[in-house]
């Protein structure tokens, strides 16, 4: 049967530039595999008063939902209505939810770290030491939903160390159990290989800094075969660091999973049906 395109159910991506998103492929390919009349587009605005123009379009049509990107996660708070209350916590926001006029706005960056790593891969996080590379959003919401996991400490390293600390700051209230530290990027060598989990959440492998390990090469050496490493990058499939760590044996995993798992959390909440994921993940290994 020949879907009705004017009477599709809208969702899609705000951010600018987006060209290069995966998410209109996983999210289409979705809605072709299961019959669904929806459809998920781009809408990029260069500025705040050009998104404030596109939210009241949103607002008033057959929109469900969208996603939120760079450089719009954190100014487009004041436009939602409601925040979940962890969202509260991160202050930053890449899932939006259109039910009655209402914008609610939820932050899955660290939802789809830690879905992916407990139901997918099967590791448990409790207890364990984990290493955060980056203080920025994805980061900060990692830190989030690792602090509900009861993971046994958390040890942000950043560039800037005034960010780590803000996170540490801003989590005072939130968090009563796990040990939060925090360090200079430049001063961990030696410690890495105390960690069970080490997360790069910077843009350091791709793009522009494709030869750049978000950590100093030397202080990889202290990894070993009984730790795992993520690299929320996932184009190239495998960064430097990605590359560096499997030699040393370590147990790594690109961006891809954490991707999927995000959108898997957008297609429930938007529809009120499960994700396919395994479906999800062979949409992107046959681009
Ligand atoms: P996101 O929303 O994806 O987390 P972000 O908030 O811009 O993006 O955060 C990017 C993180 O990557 C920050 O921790 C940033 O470090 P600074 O706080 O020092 O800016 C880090 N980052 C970005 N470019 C980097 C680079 N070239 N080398 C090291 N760290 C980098």
């Amino acid at each position: 049967m020949k879907k009705n395109i004017s009477e599709s159910k809208l969702v899609g991506l705000i951010g600018y530039p987006i060209k290069h998103s995966l998410s209109p492929l996983i999210f289409n390919s979705i809605f072709k595999e299961k019959n669904m009349n929806w459809k998920y587009t781009l809408l990029s605005p260069k500025n705040e008063k050009e998104l404030q123009i596109e939210l009241k379009k949103i607002r008033d049509s057959k929109w469900r939902g969208f996603n939120v990107t760079m450089p719009y996660k954190e100014s487009i708070v004041k436009f939602l209505d409601e925040l979940d209350l962890s969202t509260k916590v991160i202050g930053a926001v890449n899932l939006v939810s259109l039910q009655r006029k209402h914008f609610k706005g939820y932050n899955t960056d660290g939802i789809g770290l830690v879905n992916f790593l407990k139901n997918r891969e099967n590791i448990q996080l409790e207890k364990k030491r984990i290493l955060v590379i980056g203080a920025g959003g994805a980061a900060k919401s990692s830190i989030v939903s690792l602090i509900s996991e009861n993971v046994k400490e958390v040890l942000i390293v950043n560039r800037t160390i005034k960010k780590a600390r803000l996170i540490k700051e801003s989590l005072k209230k939130y968090n009563k159990t796990v040990i939060i530290s925090i360090g200079n990027v430049k001063d961990i060598a030696g410690e890495v290989g105390n960690y069970d989990l080490v997360i790069n959440a910077t843009p350091c492998g791709m793009g522009n800094l494709e030869n750049v390990y978000p950590i100093p090469e030397n202080a990889m050496e202290s990894l070993s075969k009984r730790q795992i490493v993520l690299d929320m990058v996932y184009e190239p499939e495998e960064t430097v660091f990605l590359k560096k760590a499997k030699v040393k044996g370590a147990k790594v995993f690109n961006g891809v999973g954490m991707l999927i798992y995000q959108a898997a959390h957008s297609f429930k909440l938007w529809t009120n049906e499960e994700a396919p994921i395994e479906f999800m993940f062979k949409v992107i290994d046959a681009k």
